[in-house]
């Protein structure tokens, strides 16, 4: 795995993470990294669903895109490409502090929010200092601290498949950092404000050297009015990290681009792992309008709506029990075996989300167009029978 000099320097620093990372890394080569990154058969799952004709609803993607103006902004960022993009990241870093209410410093542009996830199990946990998830949450971080080495605390959500808050607070006493999904991918559930405050009062008050990151990739889908932005908590407390994505409702996955909101002391602690320039011109210049286009993420959010309404209907109409939403993807217990549905599925041209162990028979299901999803529903009422 390629750990530059000065990731490494910086790791001798940076509570000892690195230390255990680099020879841990070397020890087991290759081929173990490769193994790891693609263990979950991801990829696998994702070119079967990239098959044409296949509605892919699988993956919490955006059906739609991005939309007319991004692309003219990435077209127009041609005559850039030759050049690193040092104004396109300013630019960019400006914009989405704008939209929060903050400064460019509180700002940590990276390749996808994935990466994000990947640098803060790097720079915060070693195998003293353990990750905390809930079980299921989004897996990114807790695969890449297993790969490490790293203890991984993971604490099952609750009878409604929210994330249970005092037993995640009570695990983080001593922990690196807890992974705090919210919403959270797969159970669709988010906690609201009062309850992410009081998390974090808590956290610091009893294990005041854990850092909290709130994943708020789904942010712009929540509908819950007691929810709200972590990215103020993040502003006062050095040991809070909000990050976003600019691949959920403004539908750019393919153009990997996130990005992390904290103090600059909180942000300091990562920027030596990432990727320098790990966002190119073209994106840079396309997430810049994005952000700001208040109308066009209204439209997506209506649309989301609509089509999420639809497919709602359509299976408690057919007896099944949906979950709250408060994303762009459905839970619904089919109660059958939701891997041998997956491949049946597919079979027949839909795509659906994978099984999340415990919850075997709950079915993940991303809101695509309403016209996809009228014809997936149509597709699955015999496989559900
Ligand atoms: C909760 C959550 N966080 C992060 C990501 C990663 O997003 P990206 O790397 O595309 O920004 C995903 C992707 O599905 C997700 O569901």
């Amino acid at each position: 795995m390629p750990v530059s000099r000065r990731a490494f320097l910086a790791s001798l620093g940076a509570g000892g993470a690195g230390v255990i990372a680099l020879p841990l890394v070397q020890g087991r080569g290759r081929e173990a990294l490769y193994a790891f990154q693609s263990s979950t058969g991801r990829r696998a799952d994702r070119m079967a669903a990239s098959a044409p004709g296949v509605i892919r609803i699988d993956s919490n993607e955006n059906p739609n895109g991005p939309g007319a103006r991004v692309f003219e902004a990435m077209r127009g960022a041609f005559a850039e490409a030759n050049r690193y993009p040092f104004k396109g990241e300013e630019a960019l870093r400006e914009a989405i502090a704008k939209t929060h209410g903050i400064k460019s410093e509180n700002v940590l542009l990276s390749c996808g929010s994935g990466e994000l996830l990947r640098i803060t199990v790097q720079a915060l946990t070693s195998k003293d200092r353990a990750l905390v998830v809930a079980s299921p949450t989004f897996e990114s971080s807790q695969n890449y601290a297993k790969f490490l080495g790293t203890p991984v605390r993971a604490v099952p959500v609750d009878a409604k498949l929210r994330l249970d808050l005092q037993p995640m607070a009570d695990a983080a006493k001593g922990a690196g950092l807890v992974y705090f999904c919210n919403p959270n991918n797969p159970t669709a559930t988010v906690h609201g404000k009062a309850a992410v405050a009081q998390f974090i009062e808590q956290v610091s008050r009893t294990s005041p050297e854990t850092t909290v990151l709130v994943d708020e990739a789904y942010h712009e889908y929540v509908d819950d009015p007691t929810y709200a932005t972590a990215i103020p908590l993040a502003m006062q407390n050095p040991h809070v990290i909000v990050t976003r994505t600019m691949s959920k409702v403004f539908g750019m996955a393919g153009m990997r681009c996130g990005y992390a909101v904290g103090r600059p002391e909180a942000l300091a602690k990562l920027s030596p792992w990432i990727l320098d320039s790990g966002v190119n011109q073209l994106v840079l210049a396309g997430a810049t309008v994005a952000v700001a286009d208040k109308a066009h993420i209204a439209d997506e959010q209506k649309k989301n709506r609509e089509a999420k309404a639809f497919t709602r209907k359509f299976f408690e109409g057919a007896g099944y029990a949906v979950g709250v939403s408060e994303a762009n993807f459905l839970m619904i217990d089919i109660r059958k075996d939701v891997k041998a549905f997956k491949a049946d599925a597919l079979r027949k041209g839909v795509a659906v989300g994978r099984q999340f162990p415990p919850l075997n028979t709950q079915l993940r299901l991303s809101v695509g167009t309403m016209a996809e999803m009228q014809r997936a529903v149509e597709i699955l009422k015999p496989i559900l029978a």
